[in-house]
């Protein structure tokens, strides 16, 4: 796991900043596919109770929201959770490294895109308390496909958002998840194709850091743009993004 010290100050500011916007942030965001692989590997049915992680807006908890028992979601960051709350049964304001429910209680515990502003480590070990006995953790994150593109690409997401402080391998999450106490992790990738200029402009960086990213591309290591299939359509990049979904068995 890559690691830089980045303060909760600059998070909180980040996705304030973000909120309006962040729906639209992202191919992945609202990709109706990769919300249906998350909903498929978590397991979760009518009688669940899930908690929804770093639920920001809420979109992993809509694909959620009414097909389980009941829904919880947490986040750090009010103006991003205000939206959210329409879509879970109870939200809560709080931080993922000491989650306030008790050991061995939700069915399922998922998080997408939020462990990379935490301390991974603590924050993976609360979600892993809290879930009962064969109950699942999920964890989905944006990951390098291996050491040829991972400081590369660790440069664009730092650019792209500075509140950024871990970044994965597959095997790190795994790791993250034994080492939490998951018997049984298993994995599953789901690539996302995004066009580069739309998904740096998120609303809390200008233009130098988009330019930055853009030269990053032009002068990354040939491996990287082989391993993420990096194409330039009308002077504009487009790079297979790779999602990693890990399913640890408590
Ligand atoms: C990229 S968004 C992901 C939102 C949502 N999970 C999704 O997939 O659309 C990251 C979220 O993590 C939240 N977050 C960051 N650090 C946190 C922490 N220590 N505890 C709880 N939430 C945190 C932010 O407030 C933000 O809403």
């Amino acid at each position: 796991m890559l690691t830089r010290s980045v303060s909760q100050e600059t998070v909180l500011a980040h996705f304030t900043a973000r909120a309006p916007t962040y729906d639209a942030s992202s191919h992945w965001c609202t990709d109706v596919a990769l919300l249906d692989q998350i909903w498929e590997c978590c397991g979760a049915g009518p009688e669940s109770l899930v908690l929804d992680v770093a639920v920001g807006t809420g979109l992993v908890a809509g694909r959620f929201f009414g097909r389980v028992g009941r829904l919880v979601g947490l986040d750090l960051t009010p103006a991003m959770s205000r939206p959210g709350r329409r879509k879970v049964d109870a939200m809560v304001s709080g931080q993922a490294e000491g989650l306030p429910f008790r050991d061995d209680l939700f069915d399922v515990v998922v998080e997408r895109q939020g462990i990379q502003f935490m301390d991974a480590a603590r924050s993976v070990k609360e979600m892993v308390r809290v879930a009962k006995p064969g109950g699942r953790v999920c964890l989905v994150q944006l990951c390098a496909y291996g050491y040829f593109d991972r400081d590369d690409y660790f440069e664009i997401l730092r650019l792209r958002n500075p509140a950024r402080r871990n970044f994965f391998l597959r095997e790190d999450l795994q790791n993250l998840l034994k080492d939490a106490g998951c018997g049984t992790v298993t994995s599953l990738d789901f690539v996302s194709v995004e066009d580069v200029d739309r998904w740096s402009d998120n609303g809390a960086i200008g233009d130098g850091p988009r330019e930055e990213i853009r030269a990053v591309y032009r002068r990354a290591d040939p491996r990287f743009l082989k391993l993420h299939g990096v194409e330039l359509h009308d002077g504009r990049f487009v790079d297979h993004m790779l999602f990693c979904i890990l399913v640890g068995v408590k």
